[in-house]
């Protein structure tokens, strides 16, 4: 038995990165079932291939959580293979990064519609479901860059609308034994981080109390925690998971 028996999951933009730490961990903690919802089809595929073999756990479908439409296909998808949603997380995300002064509204928009629809989009599939049965766990993935990041308006600006839309929906959702939360990690190893200049990511692992970027593994371990019955008084909160750089920012 673990921590995650018998439920069934979600995780958005599971293909790589933080997404695909986070499936790898729900698998070690014994869950019935998890679907990678993923843009790129093909991902989806090789990764649940490669974390599941058998293909009875791991379920991929492509999604574009950008788009509504694309949403509730996916999630009906998900439905009709597991049955219910018990656990959400919100990962999918893009980086459009720019100062301000040269960032176009385009670049604004096509980060709140991945981070801030995406999360409210995929929260709608799932909370009906959950307020009937009284039982969910929903984990949005924010970022320290909430705090404010050079380059990162838009990020920042998206990453904040879904700490705030967290605390509202923590707030109507906890008496019918919902609990949301976002987690913000710091600089996390993956592939997000290789378009951002090497004098900058220098500054950042030095910033890092423990002088080094976390694996995926790390943050997933804390995503693990609130998706698990562990975590059933704490709602509405924003868990901070980036090795203490938010004491040196
Ligand atoms: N404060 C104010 N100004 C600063 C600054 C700071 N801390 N650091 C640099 N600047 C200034 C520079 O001095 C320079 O000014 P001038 O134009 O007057 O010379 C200007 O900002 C930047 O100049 P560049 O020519 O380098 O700008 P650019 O347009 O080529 O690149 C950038 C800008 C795209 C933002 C690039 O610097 C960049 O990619 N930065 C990294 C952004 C970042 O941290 N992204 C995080 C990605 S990971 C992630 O998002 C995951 C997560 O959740 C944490």
């Amino acid at each position: 038995m673990g921590k995650l028996s018998g439920k069934y999951a979600v995780v958005t933009g599971a293909g790589k990165g933080i997404g695909r730490g986070i499936v790898e961990r729900f698998l070690e903690d014994d869950v019935a079932g998890v679907a990678i919802l993923e843009l790129d089809e093909a991902l989806a595929q090789a990764t649940a291939k490669e974390l599941d073999p058998t293909g009875e756990r791991v379920l991929p479908v492509r999604c574009n959580v950008a788009d509504q439409e694309s949403v509730q296909a996916a999630f009906a998808t998900v439905e009709q293979h597991f049955g219910r949603v018990d656990i959400l997380v919100n990962n999918a995300g893009i980086t459009r990064d720019a100062m301000f002064h040269k960032m176009t509204a385009e670049q604004a928009k096509q980060v709140m519609d991945v981070h801030f629809y995406g999360t409210f989009y995929c929260c709608q599939a799932v909370i009906k479901g959950m307020r009937e049965r009284e039982y969910g766990k929903i984990v949005n993935v924010s970022s320290t860059s909430a705090f404010g990041n050079v380059g990162q308006a838009n990020y920042t600006a998206a990453k904040c609308a879904i700490d705030g839309f967290t605390r509202t929906l923590a707030l109507e959702s906890i008496r019918k034994n919902i609990t949301v939360n976002s987690i913000a990690p710091g600089f996390i190893d993956t592939e997000m981080l290789r378009a951002v200049p090497p004098e900058i990511m220098e500054a950042r692992i030095k910033a890092t109390p423990a002088q080094r970027l976390a694996p995926p593994s790390a943050l997933a371990a804390a995503v693990s925690f609130l998706a698990s019955d562990d975590s059933c008084w704490v709602t509405g909160d924003t868990i901070l998971c980036c090795g203490g750089a938010r004491m040196r920012d």
